[in-house]
């Protein structure tokens, strides 16, 4: 039934009422603050919300509006793959056909600074919840229109932006390599060094949730793309930079939000690029 909530997200079709392309941010928080319904009223600053759509399980989803009407859903998908793999499904099933995730990421290269985006062409995917939607060997690749349209938002706005290959895994510690701020300071060999080896395989950053978007995308014919906030240097340190964080993420919303005002979705429609 068209008009039926989803289980998870706790919305329906009727409910985004035209709506087809979506912001999709790992943290709840960020979702409010893209949909100017941030707990602190300072961070309301992009846009306005039309509707708190719903808050089940943190997975909070607003439609927020532009200044000059345009509309955008602003969603959270939950850490990691198999919380945005639910997210993602039940969100195409209501209707949406563009995602672009809003996410956070550690870099692995030395010339990509905290602060700075990633905008990711495709992942090395490491994620057992794409495992299970397509074959380990199906390319992990974002949508190549939309990618090409948040790096010219970043040109144009002058952030700066790096565009490469990500790496997506399913931890945040063990599986990208973290032994001095992790519990366990016992990784296993292979993952010892994974962040060297990776960057030796020219991967800029590590993050979770990219790679099964991508494979999801492809399989679902929804066009996806992602940017990340820098917001740790791992050839410097495992640590997050809260400092820079705060810059980095606002780079991060404003390319999106602006790459989304300013969107020609002609060649968005699966039909130009299955
Ligand atoms: N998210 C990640 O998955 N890794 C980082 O280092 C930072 C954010």
């Amino acid at each position: 039934m068209a008009g039926e909530k989803k289980y998870h997200i706790g919305f329906g079709a009727d409910d985004l009422d035209g709506v087809e392309i979506a912001l999709l941010s790992g943290d709840p928080e960020r979702a409010a603050k893209i949909a100017g319904r941030a707990q602190d009223p300072a961070q309301n600053k992009y846009l306005e919300c039309e509707r708190e759509l719903s808050t089940v399980r943190g997975l909070n989803s607003y439609i927020a509006r532009f200044p000059d009407g345009k509309r955008v859903l602003s969603a959270t998908s939950g850490m990691g793959a198999p919380s945005l793999s639910i997210v993602v499904n039940e969100l195409a099933a209501v209707g949406i056909r563009q995602i672009i995730r809003v996410g956070t990421t550690g870099s692995i290269q030395p010339d990509v600074h905290a602060g700075s985006v990633v905008i990711s062409r495709a992942a090395l995917c490491r994620q057992g919840a794409a495992d299970d939607i397509a074959p380990k060997e199906y390319p992990a690749a974002a949508n190549p229109f939309l990618t090409v349209a948040l790096v010219e938002t970043a040109q144009k706005l002058g952030v700066e932006w790096h565009i490469g290959l990500t790496a997506s895994v399913d931890s945040f510690y063990e599986g990208q390599g973290r032994s001095d701020t992790s519990f366990n300071k016992h990784l296993q060999p292979w993952l010892q060094d994974i962040a060297t080896q990776y960057q030796h395989l020219n991967i800029i950053n590590f993050e979770m949730e990219a790679g099964t978007l991508f494979k999801m995308g492809s399989v679902y014919g929804l066009a996806t793309a992602c940017i990340c906030a820098v917001i740790a240097e791992r050839v410097q340190a495992e640590d997050i930079d809260e400092e820079k964080k705060k810059i980095a993420e606002e780079n991060a919303i404003r390319v999106a939000l602006q790459t989304v005002h300013d969107l020609d979705s002609t060649y968005l429609d699966a039909k130009f690029w299955r």
